[in-house]
């Protein structure tokens, strides 16, 4: 077994959530505007034999799980072969995807032949209008036949939904009967203000409070199940239902107690926290011949010095946030 690195507030670092591109394919109104973000030149991204060098560094200091994000992890090319070279890193057991299924069907027999079991599925409507009202783009059958398609191949998939007013509230119910016949969960995310227009924190209409009255309503035997640990979402189960539903309370609750994930963006920058505007530039260190030895006691520095609570920090400046979803990974 490998040595675990603790942060300064006594939190295990594990889980690595690497952005392998900031673009995407899709337009989802709470997370980039209509005519896109200015993405970034290429030479400003990671290759893969950056992401792989630095996994392999942060793999020695514990990280152990990579959950692959983006933008649209599966727009950039060749990306089964950077998660086979990946999957063979010493300490890392376990590959995630986030993915939101547009282009992902193609690829589900590399994906199961490098030994990623789980999926994370973007999915926040059932319907196809409402799909292309939301993403501003028509790849609601493509989502549709992936989700099925992850499930016949046996995948363990996770379907996220941000709940928003007037947009998909009307799926929340839907969505969640999937569960009797799938096993799959059923995640319903509160909306965070991140969708790159600059906004400040609005009232949100739909809580974890609220999300959970509409499912007791309609599944009045729903039972509260226990949360895998460092967990994002809250679990729930219909019981006799073959999946699970979770609310994500992104924006109303704080998992900084338990925080034991780190972000890597597109561009190689190190957040140690979601709210933190960066706090390591690996890409320039990388770039400027930097020994992996030098390189593991820039990571070590950077989590000693983590934040205890990001989420109360940012809440209390009330700052414009500007920033979008897609380049930070989520
Ligand atoms: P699992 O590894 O399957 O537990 O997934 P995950 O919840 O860690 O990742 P996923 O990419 O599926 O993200 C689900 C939702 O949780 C998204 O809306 C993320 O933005 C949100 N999320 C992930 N990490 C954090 C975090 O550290 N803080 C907050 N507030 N939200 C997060
Ligand atoms: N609020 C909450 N969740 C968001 N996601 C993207 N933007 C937001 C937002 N503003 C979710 C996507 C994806 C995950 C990585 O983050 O639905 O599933
Ligand atoms: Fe693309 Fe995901 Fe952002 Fe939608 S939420 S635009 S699918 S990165």
């Amino acid at each position: 077994t490998r040595p675990q690195l603790f942060d300064n507030h006594g939190r295990p670092i594990q889980y690595l959530r690497l952005a392998v591109t900031d673009r995407c394919n899709l337009r989802c109104f709470y997370c980039m505007p209509e005519e896109g973000i200015a993405y970034l030149p290429k030479k400003q991204l990671l290759t893969y034999e950056e992401m792989l060098r630095i996994s392999s560094v942060l793999a020695e200091l514990g990280v152990r799980k990579v959950r692959i994000t983006g933008g649209e992890p599966f727009v950039r090319h060749d990306l089964t072969a950077f998660l086979r070279e990946l999957s063979g890193i010493n300490g890392i057991s376990e590959i995630a995807i986030t993915t939101n299924g547009v282009l992902t069907g193609a690829y589900l027999a590399d994906l199961k032949a490098i030994g990623v079991r789980t999926v994370n599925l973007s999915l926040d409507t059932l319907d196809r209008e409402r799909f292309r009202a939301i993403t501003r783009r028509d790849e609601f059958l493509k989502v549709q036949k992936c989700l099925y398609d992850l499930l016949d191949a046996g995948f363990e998939v996770k379907i996220n939904t941000v709940v928003m007013e007037g947009r998909n509230t009307e799926d929340i119910l839907p969505l969640a009967r999937l569960t009797q016949q799938y096993p799959v969960s059923v995640r319903f995310i509160e909306e965070m203000p991140f969708n790159g227009e600059g906004s400040h924190y609005p009232v949100l209409n739909w809580t974890y409070p609220r999300i959970l009255q509409e499912l007791k309503e309609a599944f009045p035997g729903l039972q509260k199940v226990v949360d895998p640990a460092n967990s994002t979402a809250y679990h729930y189960q219909v019981p006799g239902f073959a999946g699970h539903l979770g609310i994500i309370a992104a924006f109303t609750r704080t998992f900084c107690g338990t925080c034991n994930r780190i972000r890597l963006t597109a561009q190689g920058v190190l957040k140690t926290c979601l709210y933190d505007d960066g706090v390591l530039n690996v890409r320039d260190l990388l770039r400027s011949g930097i020994s992996d030895q030098a390189l593991r006691q820039e990571f070590v520095h950077a989590f000693r010095h983590r934040p205890k609570d990001g989420f109360e920090a940012e809440r209390n400046r009330h700052s414009l946030i500007t920033e979008s979803m897609t380049t930070i990974g989520g």
